[in-house]
């Protein structure tokens, strides 16, 4: 399928404040170097935030990651999870047409989209409400037929029953996710069998999260408090203030400190115009990838023994001069490593 931006684009995007914040504790967890890991949080991010990506939100995120456009937009593009043109202001219909659901009358919930929300999938309803796709099995064949709308999925659905939900969402209103017929999870239709015993509960585990979490088709602007510091209830903070405080965490190993004074060239390690022989891989030195190795090479270091033999001031001027990253070096302990590939 083919999957182009739309040509009617905003003029901008930005991350509500909350919701920048978040993303730069995402870029946080991947080392140096290696920031583009974080696209596709941050793509989804985005989606969530505005419903659709943009043009601007994919380039926007690729300036935060230092990627080049067209990296961006290929992961924009490849995931069909990514919108690529606005969608229904309130859900999105995600119908399962694979086997099972198929099997199970996923034809009639799509005809149903058709004639409620609009003829073609991706496009708006009239009201702008509402729109819908076909995806591929996502997962719930035991349940089937079943649609996604949003974060959570409405399962053994009827034509009928589809009608009703469309018309609950168009209403403003949120109908509890799960199974639409009665069962509690995914049970026999004829009931349970065995382990009768744990029919206990309002809902099952998914419907439960989903109740309790309520974002189902809900905007993320970055403010939501999630479940796992969800705030004490009133009357049980004093129960949880008197709780003995945790053990405080070994301090991490602070890193060696940077010298005062900025390296000279007097420190520039010796550097080679070619290899002597055959270049080692650099990139076996954990923090070295490909385009580091490249950078390393261009300056006149092929050999593990170079790196290895470095001291504090040689290091302290590679750390400056050599290479695009500053301080990984010393932060990766190339030196160490390098002795050890060396031998
Ligand atoms: S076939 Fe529809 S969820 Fe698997």
């Amino acid at each position: 399928m083919l999957r182009r931006l739309t040509t009617d684009q905003p003029e901008s995007f930005a991350f509500t404040n909350a919701n920048m914040a978040w993303a730069q504790e995402q870029i946080k967890k991947y080392p140096e170097g290696r920031q583009a890991s974080a696209i596709i949080a941050l793509l989804w991010r985005a989606q969530e935030q505005e419903g659709w990506l943009s043009k601007p939100a994919i380039e926007g995120i690729a300036d935060m990651l230092g990627m080049a456009y067209i990296r961006a937009l290929e992961v924009a593009t490849f995931y069909f999870m990514f919108q690529l043109k606005p969608v229904g202001a309130v859900a999105h219909i995600q119908i399962c047409g694979t086997t099972s659901c198929m099997l199970c009358g996923s034809e009639d919930l799509i005809a149903v989209c058709q004639e409620e929300i609009n003829e073609k999938p991706y496009l708006p309803s009239a009201d702008g409400k509402l729109s819908w796709e076909e995806v591929e099995c996502l997962g719930a064949c035991t349940n089937a037929p079943m649609a996604q709308v949003g974060k959570d999925y409405y399962e053994d659905l009827t034509a009928d029953s589809l009608r009703g939900l469309l018309k609950e969402f168009a209403a403003g209103n949120v109908p509890k996710p799960g199974p639409q017929n009665g069962r509690f999870a995914a049970e026999p239709k004829g009931g349970l069998t065995s382990l009768k015993d744990k029919t206990g509960e309002a809902h099952n585990g998914s419907v439960g999260l989903a109740v309790e979490i309520g974002d189902s088709v809900r905007r993320i602007d970055g403010s939501e408090v999630p479940l796992w510091v969800a705030p004490v209830p009133v009357g049980q903070q004093e129960a949880v203030a008197s709780k003995p405080a945790p053990k405080p965490k070994a301090k991490p190993k602070k890193a060696k400190a940077a010298p005062a004074v900025a390296p000279s060239d007097a420190d520039k390690p010796a550097l080679l115009s070619a290899p002597e022989g055959e270049a080692d891989d650099l990139k076996k030195i954990s923090g070295v990838g490909p385009k580091l190795e490249k950078e390393l090479n261009g300056a006149g270091v092929f050999h593990f023994s170079q790196i290895a033999s470095w001291t504090e001031k040689e290091i302290a001027w590679a750390d400056e001069n050599l290479v695009s990253f500053k301080g990984r070096i010393s932060r990766d302990n190339w030196v160490s490593q390098a002795k050890e590939l060396a031998t």
